[in-house]
């Protein structure tokens, strides 16, 4: 898909969606689209923003809007950032490159997770933008210890602690599919792999993704029951406090959901947490990202940056959570989709449209600095309570 037919299919980031469950086998738009268990909370994080009503007043008058915002140290043109998803490669060749190079020249924050395609040196190595790393904490804690001695000597910028992964979470669709792990292909699985030649072709150019940055893993399909392995069910905050001694520069928790937690982490000295529930794929019937995101904020205050994620979709979403509180929204999803459709150039475009959406609903709204906006945007000033 080029620029052109990106413009013409891909009006908005749904219709990407839909371009993509076109070109991709079933069993990866699956993997990408699906969630845990009975996929409750996925559907809650879009049906939670949804549901919030904005009471507009228009005649404030905003000729010329600015959406950037300082996050961590870095001026982003827009509250968007690329959240880390595993699993990238899959969709297109080298896709986390694609994306960090889309990343870069929008200007926003690129995220690497633990489980890229390409190796957590490449990823550093291939813009000079502000990029995130996410780890995990393994029984091994040297494991851990090495994930983020590799991301400093990389020059990451900041890293991401995940602390709602300790578990793999059985996804339905996947089993469904024969995407279980280890891999078990059935000829259904074989079917829908050759029935789309257009990404047969193109995963040529980088056959056999798999997850570089471990020695352990020589193919995907190895990767559930090692992964499980891998993983420390038992984390404490005593581990958080070890990964805050570890990394030199901004830390950043990412699946928090507990105004408590939120607190505790303000007091070890994180410096910013992400409001997430892991885009429903792991603990079916959490809090939507949206509704934990109010209390979160008023119990860190303005000492620690409060990001969000799970269901940002619209521009006009982005907004209701920067009137919550968030200082920017984490996108997951969105930007897989602009790779499997277009690489780099699909990526770039879910970016722009973002922006596009945003400066719209601030002309809509009055609002020439997007600081401006607050929960007075709200029919109910405090929703949900
Ligand atoms: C295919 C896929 C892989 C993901 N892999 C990771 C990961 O490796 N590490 C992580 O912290 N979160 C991972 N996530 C969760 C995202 O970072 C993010 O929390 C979530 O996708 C946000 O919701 P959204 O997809 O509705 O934007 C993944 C999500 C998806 C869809």
């Amino acid at each position: 898909m080029n620029r052109d037919q990106l413009l013409r299919h891909g009006y908005s980031v749904h219709a990407l969606r839909r371009e993509a469950r076109k070109r991709l086998p079933r069993m990866f738009f699956d993997m990408v689209d699906g969630a845990a268990g009975d996929e409750i909370t996925v559907r809650r994080n879009e049906s939670d923003i949804a549901a919030l009503e904005v009471v507009l007043k228009v005649l404030s008058g905003a000729p010329t809007r600015d959406q950037s915002v300082m996050i961590l140290g870095h001026r982003l043109p827009s509250p968007v950032i690329i959240g880390p998803t595993g699993l990238a490669g899959l969709l297109w060749p080298n896709a986390e490159l694609c994306a960090a190079r889309a990343a870069h020249r929008f200007g926003t924050i690129y995220t690497t997770s633990h489980a890229s395609t390409s190796t957590i040196e490449e990823i550093g190595a291939a813009t000079p933008g502000p990029k995130w790393m996410q780890v995990f904490l393994y029984t091994d804690r040297g494991l851990t210890a090495e994930f983020i001695a590799r991301a400093q000597r990389a020059g990451y910028a900041g890293l991401v602690l995940t602390v709602d992964n300790q578990v793999m979470a059985v996804r339905d669709r996947d089993a469904r599919n024969g995407l279980m792990f280890p891999m078990k292909l059935r000829t259904r699985g074989l079917i829908d792999l050759v029935s789309h030649p257009g990404w047969l072709l193109r995963m040529r150019k980088a056959p056999n993704p798999t997850f570089v940055n471990y020695d352990k893993f020589t193919s995907i399909g190895a990767f559930g029951p090692v992964m499980q392995k891998l993983l420390d069910p038992g984390v404490t905050w005593k581990d958080v406090e070890w990964v805050r001694s570890l990394w030199k520069g901004p830390m950043i928790l990412k699946g928090i959901l507990h105004p408590d937690e939120a607190h505790r982490a303000q007091s070890l000295g994180v410096d910013a947490v992400v409001v997430s529930n892991h885009g429903g794929r792991q603990y079916d019937s959490a809090i939507s990202g949206i509704r934990a995101l109010a209390p979160i904020v008023d119990a860190v205050g303005d000492r620690t940056v409060v990001l969000v994620d799970g269901g940002f979709r619209r521009g006009a979403d982005v907004v209701k959570a920067l009137a919550l509180g968030a200082k920017a929204v984490l996108i997951g999803r969105p930007q897989l989709w602009g790779v499997a459709c277009a690489g780099e150039e699909g990526v770039h475009w879910v970016l722009e449209m973002f922006h596009r959406e945003i400066d719209r609903a601030m002309a809509l709204g009055s609002w020439d600095d997007i600081r401006q906006i607050d929960r007075s945007i709200f029919a109910n000033s405090s929703p949900w309570t």
